[in-house]
């Protein structure tokens, strides 16, 4: 986002905002009421082409990677803007009729229904003044991530929609940027890579993202790219001036024990990842292997594998000073906390959730419920379609 846009204020950023995520139309039309104090003005209109429109016509933004995707999405939300400047009675603009009319011979309507068709989201993230300043957005009030996603979350891969846990997570390591910063974070079940890129935003020190479907991963990796985080390659290319984010085929039914065991993370994430029962075990089995791993402990002073409290976490800032202790040989070595998973997931079939809590009992692991003690700050207030007070978040640590 131009850095004039970032000072643009609240109704116009939400709108702005709104459009660049690809939100309903109806969403869109309610802000620009909203920025005209009640109708859709010509002024709206204007700041609607000037921000939002002007660029995808001129092509500037709209080169073949954000064209092709987008536009029959544009197409949809000019023609509902048409029409309701329109019933309003007002003047539509003609640059608004002229994109139209250009859609309307180069786009077929079938377009948005293809299983496999893609657009590309740009996820605004709003810092609150006085926010920024002191979290993992110093120069900026907004960050902006682009991600190709299916534009059908029920046709085709599941692992190509944004799911509300991954926004609620994006928003969680934004908000707390020290829980993961400096920490090794590995994601199961990454999908567009959205928390992956907030991680790497954040400087975790490691950055490892998996998923058992192929053509998510590809996805992914490419999502990766148009964030300007370099991807990790079997061969271990790399491009010294990009960070550096890992990408890894996991499947968690035939994950092996050493695998796991060799990733040694100091933080699991797993955003929507509980929805099929059938999975459920595996899942389970994936997770307590990486919390349980003893080789990621250089020197254990403390018999609890509980962790500190998230709160005080937060409220020490860095831990690591307060975590050096002397092993037994004398060194002084940093010791490494106990790993920790958060999992946010939306309940949508109470027996699935109950399931999974009940094998996480079973594998002897700690649970505890965060919804409500670790909020994040609300990021995204200009996304209708995503609503934080519906995540549950959880937080498990094996009990020694
Ligand atoms: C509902 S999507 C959530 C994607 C992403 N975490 C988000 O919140 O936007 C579930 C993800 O888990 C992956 N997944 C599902 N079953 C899996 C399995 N058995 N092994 C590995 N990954 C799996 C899917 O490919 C998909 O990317």
């Amino acid at each position: 986002m131009e850095e004039e846009e970032q000072r643009l204020d609240h109704p116009s950023l939400h709108l702005l905002s709104a459009v660049l995520a690809l939100e309903p139309s109806e969403s869109l039309i309610s802000y620009a009421r909203v920025c005209g104090g009640g109708s859709i003005t010509e002024q709206v209109q204007k700041f609607i082409w000037d921000h939002c429109l002007s660029k995808a016509a001129s092509s500037q933004l709209f080169t073949t990677l954000y064209a092709d995707f987008n536009a029959p999405y544009l197409k949809s939300f000019l023609k509902k803007l048409i029409t309701e400047v329109e019933l309003e009675r007002g003047h539509a603009l003609d640059n608004l009729y002229e994109l139209y009319a250009q859609y309307m011979t180069s786009i077929k309507d079938n377009s948005l229904v293809k299983s496999d068709a893609r657009i590309c989201k740009r996820i605004s993230f709003l810092f609150p003044d006085g926010f920024s300043e002191l979290q993992s957005c110093p120069h900026s009030r907004v960050l902006v991530f682009p991600l190709q996603c299916s534009l059908n979350m029920l046709e085709g891969d599941t692992g190509c929609s944004i799911w509300p846990s991954s926004l609620f997570l994006s928003e969680l390591i934004l908000s707390y940027p020290e829980l993961f910063s400096n920490k090794s974070c590995f994601e199961i079940g990454s999908g567009v890579g959205l928390v992956g890129i907030c991680l790497a935003h954040v400087k975790a020190s490691k950055v490892i993202l998996s998923d058992g479907d192929l053509s998510t991963l590809a996805n992914l990796k490419f999502n990766l790219e148009l964030n300007h985080l370099s991807v990790e390659f079997e061969m271990g290319e790399r491009n010294k001036n990009l960070s550096m984010v890992k990408c890894m085929y996991l499947p968690w039914e035939s994950a092996s024990e050493s695998q796991l065991q060799d990733i040694m993370p100091d933080v699991v994430l797993g955003a929507d990842v509980i929805y099929d029962p059938v999975c459920l075990p595996h899942l389970v089995r994936v997770i307590t292997i990486l919390l349980t791993d003893t080789k990621s402990y250089t020197c254990r002073q403390n018999a609890s594998c509980g962790g500190l409290s998230p709160n005080t976490e937060h409220e020490d800032g860095d831990l690591n000073d307060s975590n050096r202790h002397n092993c037994n040989d004398g060194s002084d070595s940093r010791q490494k906390e106990a790993p920790v998973a958060y999992i946010a997931c939306v309940v949508r079939n109470v027996d699935t959730f109950n399931c999974f809590l009940s094998l996480v009992e079973q594998a002897k692991l700690e649970i505890m419920d965060l919804t409500g003690s670790l909020k994040p700050v609300n990021l995204l207030p200009y996304m209708q379609s995503y609503n934080q007070a519906s995540i549950r978040l959880l937080r498990i640590t094996c009990i020694h």
